[in-house]
């Protein structure tokens, strides 16, 4: 068995949490105190996000997509590959390492999106984006955390609060779509979501694409008018 090789460590701006990042042979982790955040073998369901947004909304003129974290590269790759010449990607990573790493060590895994001239990364909050855009997005993909009952990040609660969801609704365009990935369901998540003005719909999806690793949760939620 080849041993974990630690690469590098994190410190998430906001809360001061630290996520790690770990090397095995051809595979990588991403670690935080919680646990595993992602691993590089398993990134089906991180593709499927993007893959069921974008199928809602790639045929819209100019589509625009907003993505919170970019951990390994893998939803913005995905987003880039449904979209057309003229859809726009924009990544909020709060972590300015897991940048740096997206243009080193990792950059190869999900075939270098940060060069495609169509993306654009900013080093922020992607709560922050939502509280400062209005009807900017077609679609506004979450995968930032664990989900809504496994945070990375202490202060990342507010993105599943109905504070949060009420600032993702103002931040969508009309019929816009918001997609949440979480490694488990959560119905009181779906109430919310339902609360806040969507028509939500929740979704289990392969963590791998041949079917292994357990299956993940994604919140497909439609904003109203
Ligand atoms: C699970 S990874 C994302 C995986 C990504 N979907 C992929 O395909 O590789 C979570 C990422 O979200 C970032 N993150 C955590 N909280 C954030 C926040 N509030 N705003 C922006 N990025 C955040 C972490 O630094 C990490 O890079």
């Amino acid at each position: 068995m080849i041993p974990w090789e630690f690469i590098g460590s994190a410190r998430l701006p906001v809360g001061g949490e630290e996520l790690r990042l770990y090397k095995r042979g051809e595979e990588f982790s991403i670690r935080f105190d919680g646990g595993e955040l992602m691993n590089s073998r398993a990134h089906g369901s991180e593709d499927a996000l993007a893959d069921l947004a974008c199928a809602v909304i790639a045929d819209r003129p100019r589509p625009r997509v907003l993505i919170g974290g970019l951990g390994m590269g893998y939803t913005a790759a995905a987003a880039l590959k449904r979209l057309g010449a003229a859809g726009r990607v924009v990544v909020a990573e709060l972590a300015p390492a897991v940048v740096e790493w997206n243009r080193g060590p990792l950059a190869h895994l999900a075939g270098r999106p940060l060069q495609d001239a169509r993306i654009r990364v900013r080093e922020i909050d992607v709560g922050r984006v939502l509280r400062e855009e209005s009807q900017a997005y077609d679609a506004i993909l979450l995968d930032v955390d664990n989900g809504p009952g496994g945070l990375a990040c202490r202060s990342n609660a507010w993105l599943y609060s109905m504070a949060g969801l009420d600032a993702a609704h103002a931040a969508l365009r009309p019929a816009g779509v918001l997609a949440v990935w979480s490694a488990s369901p959560d119905q009181t998540f779906s109430k919310r979501l339902r609360r806040a003005g969507f028509d939500a719909e929740e979704v289990g999806v392969q963590a791998t694409a041949a079917g292994r690793g357990g299956r993940r949760t994604i919140w497909l939620a439609v904003r109203g008018s």
